[in-house]
């Protein structure tokens, strides 16, 4: 029997360029050896507050997303959260075998925590790790590939399950995450120390659906430094070493390769090259978006995710209602 991947993009905003090399760009690559489930996580975009209309719109532009950068729905599973009640319902037991403490330690909560207080955030955003925790571990995953920021996530995810299984006997499937060597964190283009993200945007982040001049315009105004030499060291040229990571998974290619590509170019040559081969790649994805968002074919597909998934979750919730002694057997 196959693996399982389970993997999921919350659509709390446009779908970034960090979306698509961090996570992805790996979905599609690791669809054709594991039994895979594609989730749009709805259900996470509410921690924080959104605009029904705007949020409905991107649940199904995230899932028309997927397909279009080429995830083939007759070999991959893709659904809503929202839509597989089994995800809450697993949530809540999980969270009571959860401790506070380590919801205390996860560091994007202490983050906006530390920016914002605490008054202010919903109880959804602080207990977010453990949904995300219960989307992997009802269908038994065997492997997460994420980016870099939600490496903690999946940690927590793993206690979680191993905790579960000594109190109560072999239940859960502990899950590994998948991180690539190269992407695993993109950055913003204005600023190269933070992370490239929906929620910070405009002119450092690259949308999925930017329109081409726009995206030639961010990668040709991308921070760099003052040196003139193109080389990987992210800690002394965070700017341009992020420029390399993004052709390297753009062209297929190693960071040695772009390297060596460019010896002796000059930034903007090489920014170039990046806004070329990025459009090359962005476009026909955003054609085949055009194609299929409102088309009836994604109403089906996610219909059948739907069905599939909830076979799945409706199975592993009776089994861990039965070991936590809910309900009537
Ligand atoms: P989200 O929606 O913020 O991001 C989706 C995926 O994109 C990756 N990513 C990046 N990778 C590289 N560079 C970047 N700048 C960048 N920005 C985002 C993220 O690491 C992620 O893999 N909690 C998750 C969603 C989630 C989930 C899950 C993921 C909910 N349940 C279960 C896996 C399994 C999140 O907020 O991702």
């Amino acid at each position: 029997m196959k693996k399982r991947i389970f993997s999921g993009v919350k659509p709390s905003g446009d779908l970034t360029l960090g979306n698509y090399i961090g996570a992805i760009s790996n979905f599609v690559k690791l669809q054709n050896d594991y039994d895979c489930l594609f989730c749009v996580v709805d259900l996470h975009a509410i921690t924080v507050p959104q605009d029904r209309v705007e949020l409905n719109k991107r649940i199904k532009d995230i899932a028309a997303l997927y397909i279009a950068c080429g995830i083939d729905p007759n070999k991959a599973h893709i659904f809503i959260q929202s839509e597989v009640p089994g995800h809450t319902q697993l949530a809540w037991i999980l969270e009571c075998h959860t401790y506070i403490g380590e919801l205390n330690r996860m560091t994007q909560f202490k983050d906006k925590a530390q920016k914002l207080g605490t008054e202010g955030l919903s109880s959804g955003l602080y207990t977010y790790p453990v949904l995300m925790a219960a989307d992997i571990l009802l269908y038994d995953a065997d492997l997460v590939p994420v980016g870099e920021d939600q490496k903690q996530h999946v940690e927590i995810t793993r206690d979680v399950a191993i905790r579960f299984n000594n109190r109560y006997g072999e239940t859960f499937v502990v899950p590994e995450h998948f991180i690539p060597k190269v992407g695993a964190r993109i950055m913003d283009l204005q600023e190269p120390t933070k992370k490239m993200s929906k929620s910070e945007s405009d002119k450092g982040c690259i949308l999925l659906l930017d329109e081409p001049q726009v995206i030639r315009k961010k990668i040709m105004s991308a921070v760099t430094d003052s040196e003139t030499e193109i080389y990987y060291n992210p800690e002394k040229k965070p700017g341009i070493s992020n420029l390399i990571s993004i052709y390297a998974i753009i062209t297929n290619k190693t960071i040695d390769e772009v390297v060596e590509e460019f010896k002796g170019s000059n930034y903007g040559t090489f920014k170039r090259a990046i806004a070329d081969k990025l459009i090359e790649k962005i476009q026909p994805i955003q054609e085949r978006f055009k194609e299929i968002r409102n088309s009836h074919e994604l109403d089906v597909i996610l219909d059948r995710g739907r069905e599939y998934a909830n076979n799945l979750a409706n199975r592993k919730i009776e089994q861990v209602m039965q070991k936590v002694g809910l309900g009537r057997f």
